[in-house]
């Protein structure tokens, strides 16, 4: 693709202070406002899909998705696991071997990693909601191209619509292209939060990127506190409002 081209995988570190997120409390109350102006346009799927409000019945319609080529080139469809409740939300790039292998997102080597970064965040892997941009995986684990993204892109939207997570993790470039800008660079965008449809969304390095270059698991671990700490002060907002009968 000429835009990935144009992207440089290493970018200088980005000399901007982090910004620290709005008050969280408005942007619960801003939870329904859609998605802002970068994102591809919504497609006549995103439509198709509003009607479907649980995780089961998204998923079952997903297994008959032949929205591009990556389909014929695979086992099958990952689609996401995890709590439907989560409150963070962690998105990837795309199945790899083993995940292609299991039907599961993030249980090759990878994932082994991410399981590590979470715990040491303080979440169980059951409590938070795993899933990629691209639900098929790209032959010989290409970066998906911008037109299986868009295909694909439909089917998360109605994930993050369904389990509306106050939080999400973008695993790596892929992902912040994907829910952030179509230009990002995550060596620019990471440790920052983002705000996409009244969700805070925080970019960070790929695990995969950690694993051949261990000089990226401090910023990563930084990142998580980051996500750590406003999880949990989210969910502690929740929790006033509810005893306020919010
Ligand atoms: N890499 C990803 O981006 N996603 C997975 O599910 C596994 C590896
Ligand atoms: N380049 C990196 O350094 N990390 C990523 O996660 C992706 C591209």
């Amino acid at each position: 693709m000429a835009r990935q081209e144009q992207l440089p995988l290493f970018e200088p570190p980005s000399v901007t202070a982090p910004v620290a997120p709005g008050p969280a409390e408005e942007a619960l109350a801003r939870l329904d406002v859609p998605a802002a102006g970068d994102d591809p346009p919504a497609d006549s799927l995103d439509a198709e899909l509003a009607a479907i409000t649980d995780l089961a019945a998204l998923e079952a319609a997903a297994r008959d998705c032949r929205r591009c080529g990556l389909r014929a080139g695979c086992r099958g469809v990952v689609f996401g696991e995890g709590n439907p409740r989560a409150r963070l939300m962690l998105v990837g790039e795309g199945p790899g071997a083993t995940e292609d292998e299991l039907g599961r997102p993030f249980v090759g080597k990878a994932g082994e990693l991410l399981d590590r970064i979470l715990a040491a965040a303080g979440f169980a892997r059951e409590e938070v909601y795993i899933n990629n941009v691209v639900m098929c995986r790209p032959p010989g684990n290409r970066v998906p191209a911008e037109a299986e993204m868009a295909a694909c892109l439909p089917w998360l939207r109605a994930r993050v619509r369904i389990i509306r997570p106050g939080v999400i993790v973008c695993l790596g470039a892929t992902a912040a292209r994907a829910l952030i800008h179509p230009q990002a660079r995550i060596t620019q965008l990471r440790g920052r939060w983002h705000e996409r449809g009244g969700i805070f969304v925080m970019p960070t390095y790929h695990p995969a990127a950690l694993l051949r270059d261990p000089s990226k698991k401090r910023p990563v671990w930084e990142d998580f506190q980051q996500v750590r700490d406003l999880v949990r002060r989210l969910a502690a907002e929740r929790a006033q409002a509810a005893s306020e009968g919010r």
